[in-house]
């Protein structure tokens, strides 16, 4: 168990430059200050991996400032208080939001963006759903597809549809009657999706012959994309849209310029960007919807488990590279106030 008067964090020494290399974050220990009035000390349970922190990583024009040099890296994650001076949390409480890659951080009640937010309790999930199938992820989801508004007869397409948005969306998709069309990266990640998560295709897009079987599963075009890559792929799409189609941005891994942006004036398209914390108050809406989806069993939801904080950096490079499933997840801590309380749905 982490000592908690010293904490560990990885700090941003430079801006990768391409893929990330040792070196451009450090894993430093440091002490933890004495709280004062207002403050909670929460201890990290298990930390969200996702696209996102590469970008913050950089310097681009992002929906977040860049992290600063010698700053810990931004992250989502759950901890648990083990220590409080606020009215408002108690030792105890298990918590949501930005913590940061690190093993503790101080929750000041002046924080006011982006606060951590008290999940119920008792926790009604393992922690780890709550960056997952009960978090921002499944929101990001829940909020694209109900934009998309997909109907029977439709088509919807989904990239990274393994992933932990695609494959949410995928399924919300589905459970709307739309026929779904994922895009993964490899054979086992497209049987995946089709077998496991109930897309109606999923293509390869590494296969050398994708847009030939990317043509082949759209035989009527392209109501909606669910789009979390972009790149050739897009682009290629955007000549298969059908007319007054709808295609949600909502992550850009592989991006790279539109050759055929013209389509979206030529089909009269509509193309949106989401981000979803300027949603928050559709936060319960969706929560509601996605626990009473998830309690009942009709959305399938996966997890890859890396142990230990000094592994993120790696952590990142694969989710990057397309070698997870579903919610990347990194542990680092057990609860000690709800022990024996799961930390992942799957174990490591
Ligand atoms: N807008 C928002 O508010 C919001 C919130 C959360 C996440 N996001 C975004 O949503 C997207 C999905 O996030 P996630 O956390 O669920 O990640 P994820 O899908 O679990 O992982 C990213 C996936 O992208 C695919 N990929 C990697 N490089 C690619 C490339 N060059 N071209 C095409 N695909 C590539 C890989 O899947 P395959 O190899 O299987 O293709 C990889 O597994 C990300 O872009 C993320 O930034 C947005």
């Amino acid at each position: 168990m982490a000592d908690a008067s010293v904490n560990r964090a990885w700090r941003l020494r430079r801006r990768p430059v391409g893929a990330m290399v040792p070196g451009d974050l450090e894993l430093v220990p440091e002490p933890i200050a004495p709280l004062e009035d207002g403050q909670a000390l929460v201890r990290t349970l298990v930390l969200s991996v996702e696209a996102a922190s590469r970008i913050w990583m950089g310097h681009q024009r992002a929906f977040m400032p860049p992290v600063g040099l010698g700053e810990v890296m931004r992250g989502v994650g759950v901890g648990e208080v083990v220590e409080s001076r606020r009215q408002d949390m108690k030792v105890g409480d298990i918590v949501a939001g930005f913590v940061g890659w690190q093993e503790f951080c101080c929750a000041d009640d002046q924080r006011l963006e982006a606060p951590l937010s008290v999940l119920p309790s008792p926790l009604p999930a393992p922690v780890s759903a709550f960056v997952g199938v009960l978090g921002h992820p499944a929101i990001t989801a829940y909020l694209g597809v109900d934009f998309l508004q997909p109907q029977p007869g439709q088509t919807v397409v989904v990239s990274a549809a393994a992933g932990s948005v695609g494959s949410i969306a995928g399924q919300l998709a589905k459970l709307r009657g739309a026929r779904v069309v994922g895009i993964a990266g490899g054979p086992a990640k497209c049987r995946h999706v089709v077998d496991d998560l109930g897309f109606d295709a999923c293509v390869d897009r590494k296969d050398p012959d994708w847009p030939a079987r990317l043509d082949a599963a759209l035989p009527d075009g392209v109501d909606s994309d669910f789009e979390n890559a972009g790149g050739p792929i897009l682009d290629h799409l955007l000549m298969r849209l059908n007319l007054n189609a709808t295609i949600l941005l909502c992550g850009e891994v592989g991006w790279h310029g539109l050759v055929n942006i013209d389509q979206i004036h030529m089909q009269r398209a509509t193309m949106r960007g989401i981000i979803v914390t300027d949603h928050l108050d559709r936060w319960p809406e969706a929560l509601g919807a996605l626990g009473a989806l998830w309690a009942t069993g009709q959305l399938k939801y996966d997890e890859t488990v890396v142990s230990r904080l000094d592994q993120a950096p790696a952590a990142l490079t694969s989710l990057l590279a397309g070698d997870t499933t579903g919610k990347l997840v990194v542990t680092i801590a057990e609860p000690t106030t709800i022990p024996g309380h799961p930390l992942t749905t799957t174990p490591p």
